[in-house]
């Protein structure tokens, strides 16, 4: 059981933070350089499959790593006076913030991203609706730069914790 979850914390965890990590150096930075009129529907597109996926992997990652520490069944002083511990509370902080803005501004900026591009779907889409379109594309590489911070600090404390 403690392999089982071991592996699918570790598998999920990679592929989450690589996908931020590929998200904030490569892909939106491409994008932003190739213009709105290509960034904006691909965001959109993208959206559409990576909001729910990594909704996935960030309630598995947070779920089998509570499951983890519960296992241990280790007393709560552990979490503010052993480095292990420590780190173990400051990891599950970051990733409750992480979900939080990946739930309350990420997936709600794409699907009203997804909304609004379906109401020009066939035209060009009027000087307001750019500026929309323009306002939820800057909020969600904000919002993706921030959880990216977030996850970076687990990235590292994570190998860490068992040394510390
Ligand atoms: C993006 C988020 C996360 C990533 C990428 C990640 C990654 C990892 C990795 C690579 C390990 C193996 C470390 C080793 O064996 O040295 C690990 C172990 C572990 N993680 Fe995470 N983790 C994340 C979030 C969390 C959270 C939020 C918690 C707790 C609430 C957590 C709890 C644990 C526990 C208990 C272990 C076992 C540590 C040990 O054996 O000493 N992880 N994680």
């Amino acid at each position: 059981m403690d392999i089982a979850l071991r592996i699918v914390h570790v598998a999920f965890g990679i592929f989450w933070a690589g996908t931020v990590i590929f998200a904030t150096f490569i892909l939106l930075p491409r994008l932003k350089k190739l213009g709105p009129a290509i960034e904006q529907p691909t965001l959109k597109e993208i959206m559409r499959v990576t909001s729910p996926t990594m909704m996935i992997c960030s309630v598995v990652v947070l779920g089998t790593g509570i499951a983890m520490v519960l296992r241990a069944q280790l007393p709560v002083n552990v979490f503010f006076s052993t480095g292990w511990g420590i780190a173990m509370f400051i990891a599950f902080i970051a990733i409750v913030i992480a979900v939080i803005v990946g739930f309350g501004i990420l997936a709600p900026s794409g699907a009203r991203m997804e909304k609004l591009g379906r109401g020009f779907e066939g035209r060009q889409p009027t000087t307001d609706e750019m500026e929309k379109m323009g306002r939820l594309t800057r909020r969600i590489a904000t919002a993706e730069r921030f959880i990216f911070v977030l996850i970076m600090i687990v990235v590292i404390i994570m190998p860490l914790s068992r040394f510390i």
